[in-house]
């Protein structure tokens, strides 16, 4: 079985349901998802992960979480280079920068990007589900 990780903070809920739905996507008879919360994440799921999926809302000023999902994305730097790598994210009124510079940043560190990032104003609809269900898919292919 390839071990699937899906790691995601989330403030009201939104990133929280594209994690679940990128999770439900990568499910397949080969592999075991898990779903963390990036509070529950330690480096060592994302060292023992054959595929990773990281989720994170677009906060501050265009930037990830700080207080929990920077600090670990931070911590995760050696441990990336080359893991295939999904990222995701909802955002509100931006023009998705601090996606575009979460996934140059991934690719500076090595990982493998096996798709384009997905971002998804506000909460996903049942065609925005269907986006971060087929990204999981995509992750795990
Ligand atoms: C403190 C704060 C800062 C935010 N900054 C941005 C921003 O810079 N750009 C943007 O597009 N949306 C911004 N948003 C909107 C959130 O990204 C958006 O509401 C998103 O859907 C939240 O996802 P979540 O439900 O997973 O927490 C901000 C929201 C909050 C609460």
């Amino acid at each position: 079985m390839k071990k699937v990780r899906v790691i995601y903070w989330s403030g009201t809920g939104n990133t929280e349901k594209m994690a679940q739905a990128v999770a439900s996507g990568a499910k397949t008879a080969d592999t075991e998802v898990t779903l963390l919360s990036v509070a529950e994440a330690t480096a060592k799921h994302v060292e023992e992960a054959d595929y990773l999926a990281l989720g994170c809302p677009s906060m501050g000023n265009e930037e990830l979480e700080e207080s929990e999902m920077e600090p670990f994305v931070n911590s995760i730097a050696s441990l990336v280079k080359n893991k295939p790598l999904v990222l995701f994210g909802s955002y509100g009124w931006g023009d998705g920068q601090w996606m575009n510079d979460w996934t140059q940043r991934m690719k500076d560190q090595g990982a493998t990007l096996v798709d384009d990032s997905l971002i998804i104003n506000e909460t996903p609809d049942d065609e925005g589900l269907k986006k971060c269900r087929t990204l999981g898919m995509q992750l795990v292919k």
